[in-house]
């Protein structure tokens, strides 16, 4: 599986030990930046991993920011892109089980490296459920495409 990694200022640390960490177990990852303590606007590198997500490229993505939610918000904008802000590991589990999440967005200010770390490898780890839950997934889907009429 190939993963596509990207972050702000707000956590360089958080992707770069999550990047080595699924490269250690075998992934092949992706790293669209940062790579230096310096600000920059989280949009930026949130379009570049969900174009990786939704052109094929990468089969899931990871954004870091401060809380995660700028992320995940910016994330969210992209059509396709299903992204789950989460700090604990129920919810990292889940939304990949019942939302078939393609987006893992993590808050460098909110959680430790380690937490995030596990949190990455439950949502690589964990596959959709599919049945009922597709049917919800397609009503937002729905959703999606009547925005752009
Ligand atoms: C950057 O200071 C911060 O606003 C950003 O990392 C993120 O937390 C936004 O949601």
């Amino acid at each position: 599986m190939k993963i596509a990694i990207g972050c702000d200022h707000g956590g360089l640390e958080h992707k770069n030990a999550v990047a080595e960490h699924l490269r250690e177990r075998g992934f092949e990852v992706d790293d669209f930046g940062i790579y230096e303590q310096k600000p920059v606007d989280y949009p930026d590198i949130a379009v570049k991993v969900t174009s990786a997500v939704t052109s094929g490229n990468d089969e899931l993505g990871i954004l870091i920011c401060g809380t995660g939610i700028g992320m995940s918000i910016a994330a969210n904008k992209v059509k396709g892109i299903r992204a789950a802000a989460c700090s604990e590991h129920f919810s990292a589990k889940y939304t990949r089980m019942h939302n078939n999440s393609n987006v893992l967005c993590l808050g460098g200010r909110v959680i430790g490296v380690g937490t995030a770390v596990e949190l990455a490898d439950l949502f690589v780890d964990t596959s959709f459920e599919g049945g009922r839950h597709q049917r919800r997934i397609d009503k937002i889907t729905e959703i999606e495409n009547f925005k752009e009429n």
